[in-house]
């Protein structure tokens, strides 16, 4: 989703601006600008890429001080004319801003009954005219009052011809983080725009605000009360958000998992305790203890990796655990309280409706873990304890390794609660064990991506796919199906293998192909079963199975085998190829992989 970017220094501000601008394309984006001060405001927007944008710049852009967007659309279409920096009337005022405006009609109502005129359909512009209408001089001064005026949620930074060099920002909601050089200072909404400049940040908290010059940056609250910025070491890691040898960021995540699982569970593994040490628990274990109900909350991939975690959570403590949209969990007054954990499992640690949910379940005073993998993200400060993941920025939009690990730390606080529980030292042992052999068996699977590349293209040319699994891989077919919408536009259903009788086997014949994930588990001769069904509809079939024994062969038109584990370690193993499958299918249909159309990294917006 949007992305902000800010420069001030003695450098020209534009290289940083664009290359920052590059790295955040990942988020999801349809329009980008740049505005740039020293004697006067100059502004360049262009709808599309960052390199239409980069085209329309001039070659000589000397000025030292800048900032600059990248859009995706809420109030008014894609379009240069709705694309950020927006300019006030007067032209002295340039603004960017992530988030909603949500009294934005009754402010552009007032504004036009005072003769200021709408250059564009967005939330937005309001805010530049209305700094023009409260500026007196002094531009921070301007941008308080008028944040007093609106209500929703922003991340803003602002410049004013008058003051140039200096940029003002301010956060409600949207995240904003402030990179603190020497005679230089840096904006961005996201980590990754820093990376190689700074390692020393200030991460702003709802309600704060920075006037950033050269050679100073002042915090303060949005109510003017001076702050003391808490300076955070921003780890370099750079080389992570490069693509190396592969064509997408998407394939190198997900070549990564060996490495990004085996980081998951790095010092974690308590081998001659039969248990895992989870330090960012330690504060809150007892209370997580006496808790008699565990809620799940997430979106998009993670809500499935919350699924994954249900059955297995439920599985070993034998305590209630639910499964929870935060969309929906926020708004339906859900029955929390002090004696239940909700856990929001989040990638990017900055979904709006995630960190809205964990809200509302504090309000009604229950305990609120984080299982993130951004450091120092909203949904972990927001969090009365956690476990981060440690997969590494990801950047493709469809989520791939932050699924995996998602899915070792789930195993990882099953282990550890379990163990407090009811779980043996052998049981505790052997699942210990059996993490420390799952890099391993993903190298396994990796190896067999051209034979699964091959088998991909049998999808590419159809407009429908059905996955079926059952029990703990119900939810790896749901997440199978995503990712082949998401990044091959193929309308794809996940469903659970026995239900498909109840509805969806009305869609099966030779032009319905279905992918089927049947682990050698307590479930495998009913999905066997189930793959009749399809067959003798003369549905195509692939399977993903730890045998291929006879049978199988027989059935299925494709199986893709993966190694035998621990039935709760197989979701990982079975979700790689389908990943794979998503990637080939959807390079196979000419599609943009790592930023498909209309979807965003990070969903800040409600
Ligand atoms: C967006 C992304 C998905 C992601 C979801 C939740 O929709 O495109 O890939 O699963 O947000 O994001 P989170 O960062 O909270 O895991």
């Amino acid at each position: 989703m949007c992305g902000i970017v800010g420069y001030t220094g003695k450098a020209k501000a534009s290289p940083f601006l664009m290359e920052g601008l590059k790295r955040l394309e990942y988020r999801g984006y349809d329009s980008a600008g740049i505005a740039l001060s020293d004697k006067g405001i100059e502004i360049h927007r262009a709808k599309g890429k960052i390199d239409n944008l980069r085209q329309k710049l001039p070659r000589e852009l000397k000025q030292t001080c800048g900032i600059g967007h990248t859009r995706w659309a809420t109030h008014g279409k894609p379009s240069e004319a709705n694309a950020h920096p927006h300019r006030s009337q007067d032209g002295k005022v340039a603004l960017i801003h992530n988030g909603i405006i949500e009294n934005y009609a009754s402010l552009r109502t007032e504004l036009i009954e005072l003769g200021f005129e709408m250059k564009s359909e967005t939330d937005t512009e309001v805010l530049a005219h209305l700094i023009q209408k409260c500026y007196k001089g002094d531009l921070e001064a301007a941008v308080r009052e008028v944040l007093g005026l609106v209500t929703g949620a922003y991340g803003i930074a602002v410049m004013h011809e008058n003051e140039p060099g200096r940029i003002v920002a301010a956060k409600m909601g949207s995240p904003l983080i402030i990179g603190l050089g020497t005679g230089e200072n840096y904006l961005a909404s996201d980590r990754t725009a820093l990376m190689g400049h700074t390692q020393n940040v200030v991460i702003l908290e709802d309600g704060e605000m920075a006037v950033i010059d050269p050679d100073e940056v002042r915090f303060s609250t949005i109510e003017a009360e001076a702050l003391d910025p808490q300076v955070t070491e921003l780890k370099d890691e750079v080389e992570r958000i490069e693509k190396g040898e592969f064509p997408h960021f998407m394939l190198k995540e997900i070549f990564e998992q060996p490495r990004t699982i085996s980081d998951s569970f790095a010092g974690r593994l308590l081998s001659e305790e039969g248990t895992a040490h989870l330090g960012g628990l330690d504060n809150v274990i007892d209370r997580l203890m006496e808790c008699d109900r565990i809620i799940l909350t997430a979106c998009g991939t993670s809500w499935h990796a919350a699924l994954v975690g249900e059955y297995m959570l439920e599985e070993y403590l034998r305590i209630p655990v639910e499964v929870e949209y935060a969309s929906e969990f926020r708004y339906r007054n859900p029955v929390v309280d002090e004696n239940t954990a909700v856990i929001a499992i989040s990638q990017s640690g900055e979904t709006a409706d995630t960190l809205a949910a964990m809200k509302e379940a504090k309000r009604k005073g229950a305990l609120v873990l984080g299982i993130c993998n951004r450091v120092g993200s909203a949904i972990a400060r927001e969090s009365h304890g956690g476990v981060y993941i440690h997969a590494g920025p990801e950047i493709g939009v469809a989520s791939t390794k932050a699924f995996t690990s998602q899915l070792v730390v789930l195993t990882l606080l099953t282990i550890k609660l379990a163990r407090i529980r009811s779980m043996g030292f052998s049981e505790g042992k052997n699942l210990v064990d059996e993490l420390r052999g799952l890099p391993d068996k993903v190298e396994q699977v990796l190896k067999g991506a051209k034979e699964i590349e091959r088998i991909s293209q049998m999808l590419a040319p159809h407009h429908n796919a059905l996955y079926l699994g059952r029990g703990l891989a119900f939810p790896v077919a749901l997440e199978g199906a995503l990712k082949l919408k998401e990044i091959s536009y193929i309308h794809a259903e996940g469903y659970p293998a026995a239900e498909m009788k109840h509805g969806p086997i009305a869609l099966i014949d030779e032009n319905m192909p279905v992918i089927v994930i049947a682990p050698s588990d307590d479930n495998y001769e009913k999905v066997i079963s189930n793959l009749q069904e399809v067959r003798a509809r003369s549905g195509k079939t692939i399977v993903i199975a730890t045998q291929a024994d006879t049978k199988l062969q027989e059935l299925a038109d494709e199986v893709i085998q993966i190694p035998h584990s621990h039935p709760i370690l197989s979701p990982i193993l079975s979700s790689i190829p389908l990943q794979l499958i998503s990637y080939y299918v959807a390079v196979a249909r000419g599609c943009d992989v790592d930023q498909p159309r209309n979807l965003a990294k990070s969903v800040t917006v409600e």
